[in-house]
């Protein structure tokens, strides 16, 4: 864990050699002065060296106005097409071959093994140092000797029908062991059994359970039956806890993993196609994560040895009921055994049923109740986060990080080992740079993450690990979960200031097929995923990064800048998770003979992530564009003009200071890349201190004491919002909420008024990092 502490010793070689005053050198006696004279001569020949150090460390390329020799030199201009040739698909495919022979779930032996495997494949590569960081946090696995299931129960309460306890195995071309994969189950489920009537609540969003409420339903009693999508498995869970259900049980219907509309009927289900078969189950975390504490026991600080527990009763997070998910076989059972009143026609799915609330079955049925049996442990057991490194040449001090998690629910053919297996050929390219002989001019950190589907453990214990050292020193974080799901377009996430280096990348990378839409991958992208649709000179859409993977941390807690890649499907389709998502079914067969057969979208990715990586690593001034950032906050001043302004009126609440504090910060954003870009660099301290500010502005929008209800949750922008809208995440939420109270609407408007001047304040503070030196602005 020490070894990210990366050695300084560079610097200190660079040290200028110092000369004594002149006028020392009367008082000495003769025979001091040979010994002085020797010394000068020892002191001018390691001057000398330095010097000759300097030289050949830039490749011979010296800086001549300056003499400052490296430290000033732009990354080496044949690195970037050298590094994307290094890419190579079947070396890619021969490692998601590796990681896809036995399930690695976290904290079992099959994840640390592969944890193993890629500290030695990044030794290998030529990396540095490659160490193992594990941490003591709380999982959650289903007891092997008790199958959890859902049952339908006659008058006598003996089971009519009972679901099926795993996806059966399947004849694969190239085989794949799916009785290996962990059975379906609930991870942080409660073990119980509860019996009950049946209700159905759609997706289980909090406009699901009102409508139900509108319509009379009851919650509190009965047991829960909900579609997977839209919302969080934890928070659908959550609603039906704080309403007094039994517990919960989940299904993926064909209308969210075989799609919509007159297509859909075509569509060839996996082990052919793409799209889910009713025997899929998807498995995932229940936890209630909106907090972004991290690990449930260990809240906000690292599951380390010494660190002090929670009881798992205090544990904010943990469900108290259980839930089970199924798929959509096992779901046609319940569903149309149900009675009550029919389904509003929005929360009909796709099976052939009439889709029924319910409460309880049909009279005219022999079913009379359903039966929801969870046997679920939770236990603490180790995790293992594995870090690589490549020592800067420069600014070994700064870190360009990659991650990705190496833990899977199933074989990981999809989530996360395409990814993984992007990320180890980006370090075999790097590692083949280093030894020809190339530094970048910062580190690289490459990052294996553990236990990332239980909740984002394994990158979350290592940021709380590392905080302070990570805030001052890590310029941006590169994410890849799944690479590869589908190969229609990509989407990106990034930090604002973080696209155009990212854009930049993707005009260099190669669309790995033949496309109408252009050669490169910018092209396509910006034309299947236009940022304005029907703009022919739109560019690239470029989301902000939420939360969903393992940039949360970086992004939330400490203000790093981030971004998120995947190829992803075509969305018109009705499908946003993709269909074998957490099912057995995720296999290598799946990307050798249905995604990517040739391995050559996961070779883009590669090569993408690789660029965008190299050109923040290597660039003598960061290629960050702060006007970005002014582009995206001015947005969210529109939005809540436009969504509130005549509610904010008739409060007497003005805009006016806000107002204020974007125009400045909008205005200095612009200055500040106007000189950036036509500065001529001849100090390196000069370079330090842009990049510094640059590096540092996001952290300016951190609030220590947190977003409004989540305390860990701390980026004062970039926090997801809990009512859909496209401001400013605590003043929206809390606007929205003053709007809609029916209760105490005073105490509401004065929190509207307080997360008005805490982003304005905010606003303002991150527009002084890039102006202020006598602290008077
Ligand atoms: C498949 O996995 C199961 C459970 O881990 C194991 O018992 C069995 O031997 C495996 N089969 C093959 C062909 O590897
Ligand atoms: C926490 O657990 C300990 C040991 O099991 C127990 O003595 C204590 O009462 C628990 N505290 C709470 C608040 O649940
Ligand atoms: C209705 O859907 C179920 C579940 O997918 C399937 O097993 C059954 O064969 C279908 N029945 C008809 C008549 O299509
Ligand atoms: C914006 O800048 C102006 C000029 O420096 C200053 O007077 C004003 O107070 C600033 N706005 C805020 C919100 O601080
Ligand atoms: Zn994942």
């Amino acid at each position: 864990m020490e070894d990210i502490q990366l050695k300084e010793s560079e610097y200190k070689s660079d040290d200028p050699v110092r000369f004594k005053d002149g006028s020392e050198h009367s008082t000495l006696s003769p025979r001091f002065k040979v010994l002085l004279l020797a010394a000068v001569c020892v002191v001018f020949g390691l001057v000398v060296g330095v010097l000759i150090g300097f030289f050949s460390r830039s490749g011979g390329q010296v800086s001549e106005e300056t003499g400052f020799g490296g430290l000033l030199t732009e990354g080496e201009s044949w690195v970037p097409e050298a590094l994307m040739s290094e890419v190579d698909p079947s070396r890619i495919e021969r490692y998601l071959r590796k990681l896809t022979e036995k399930p690695h779930l976290a904290g079992t032996e099959g994840s640390y093994a592969l944890a193993e495997y890629v500290r030695q494949t990044w030794l290998e590569q030529g990396l540095d140092t490659a160490h193992v960081a594990p941490y003591h946090v709380l999982l959650s696995y289903p007891d092997p000797d008790k199958p959890s299931y859902v049952a339908l129960l006659d008058s006598n309460d003996d089971e009519m029908f009972r679901t099926a306890p795993r996806e059966p195995s399947l004849d694969l071309d190239p085989p794949a062991n799916i009785s290996s994969v962990v059975p379906p189950f609930a991870a942080y489920s409660p073990s119980g059994i509860v019996e009950g009537e049946l209700v159905y609540v759609n997706y289980g969003r909090t406009s699901d359970f009102a409508r139900l409420e509108t319509m009379n339903i009851p919650v509190a009693g009965k047991i829960i039956i909900a579609r997977y999508g839209k919302t969080a498995r934890g928070r659908k869970l959550r609603r039906c806890q704080v309403r007094g259900a039994l517990g919960l049980i989940v299904y993926s219907d064909p209308a969210d993993t075989v799609g919509t509309g007159p297509a859909a009927s075509g569509r060839p289900l996996y082990p052919e196609g793409w799209f889910g078969p009713g025997t899929a189950v998807q498995r995932g975390h229940y936890l209630y994560t909106g907090g972004g504490q991290g690990e449930p026991l260990t809240p906000g600080y690292p599951a380390k040895d010494y660190m002090f527990r929670l009881n798992e009763s205090e544990s904010e997070p943990l469900p108290t009921i259980p839930a089970y998910p199924i798929g959509y076989n096992d779901a046609w059972h319940l569903l149309s055994a149900m009675g009550g009143p029919d389904a509003p026609s929005s929360w009909r799915g796709g099976l052939n049923i009439t889709y029924r609330l319910g409460p309880g079955l049909q009279a005219s049925g022999r079913a009379r109740k359903v039966r929801l049996n969870v046997n679920v442990n939770r236990q603490v057991r180790p995790i293992h986060n594995v870090i690589g490194v490549i020592r800067g040449r420069v600014e070994p001090d700064r870190y360009v990080l990659l991650g990705n998690h190496r833990d899977a629910w199933n074989l990981g053919g999809v989530d996360p080992s395409s990814g993984t297996s992007s990320l180890l050929e980006v370090s075999h390219a790097f590692g083949a740079m280093v030894k020809r002989g190339w530094r970048p001019r910062r580190s690289l950190v490459f990052c294996s993450w553990d236990a990332e589907e239980y909740g984002i453990h394994g990158s979350f214990e290592w940021v709380e690990d590392f905080g302070k050292i990570l805030t001052e020193r890590a310029v941006a974080y590169l994410n890849v979960d799944m690479a590869v799901r589908a190969t229609y377009s990509l989407r990106g996430r990034a930090s604002p200031q973080l696209a155009p280096v990212l854009l930049e990348a993707a005009k260099k990378v190669p669309w790995p097929v033949s496309a109408p839409e252009g050669k490169t991958m910018y092209d396509v992208w910006r034309k299947r995923t236009p940022e304005v649709e029907g703009d022919p000179d739109t560019k690239p859409r470029v989301d902000l990064p939420r939360s969903g993977s393992d940039f949360t941390p970086f992004v939330h807690r400490l203000g790093i800048p981030s971004i998120d890649l995947a190829f992803f499907q075509d969305t018109s389709m009705g499908i946003w998770d993709y269909p074998l998502y957490h099912t057995a079914y995720a296999t290598f067969h799946l990307q050798k003979k249905i995604i990517d057969p040739d391995f050559v979208f996961h070779r883009a990715m590669s090569q993408l992530w690789a660029e965008t990586a190299r050109s923040l690593a290597d660039s003598l001034i960061l290629p960050f564009r702060l006007s970005e950032y002014g582009a995206v906050i001015g947005g969210m001043l529109e939005d809540l003009e436009s969504r509130y302004g005549s509610q904010l009126v008739a409060r007497g609440i003005s805009l006016d200071w806000l107002t204020s504090a974007v125009n400045n910060f909008t205005t200095v954003v612009e200055t500040f890349d106007a000189e950036i870009a036509g500065a001529k660099i001849t100090d390196p301290f000069v370079a330090r201190m842009y990049n510094d500010q640059l590096m540092q502005l996001e952290r300016a929008f951190i609030d220590p004491q947190g977003i409004p209800g989540r305390k860990f949750y701390r980026h004062t922008i970039m926090a997801s919002r809990l009512y859909s809208s496209a401001t400013f995440p605590a003043l929206g939420d809390a606007i929205y909420q003053a709007v809609n109270n029916n209760g105490d609407t005073e105490g509401a408007w004065r929190n509207a008024q307080k997360q008005l001047s805490i982003i304005t304040f905010t606003i303002q503070s991150a527009a002084n990092t890039l102006i202020a030196i006598d602290l008077t602005s």
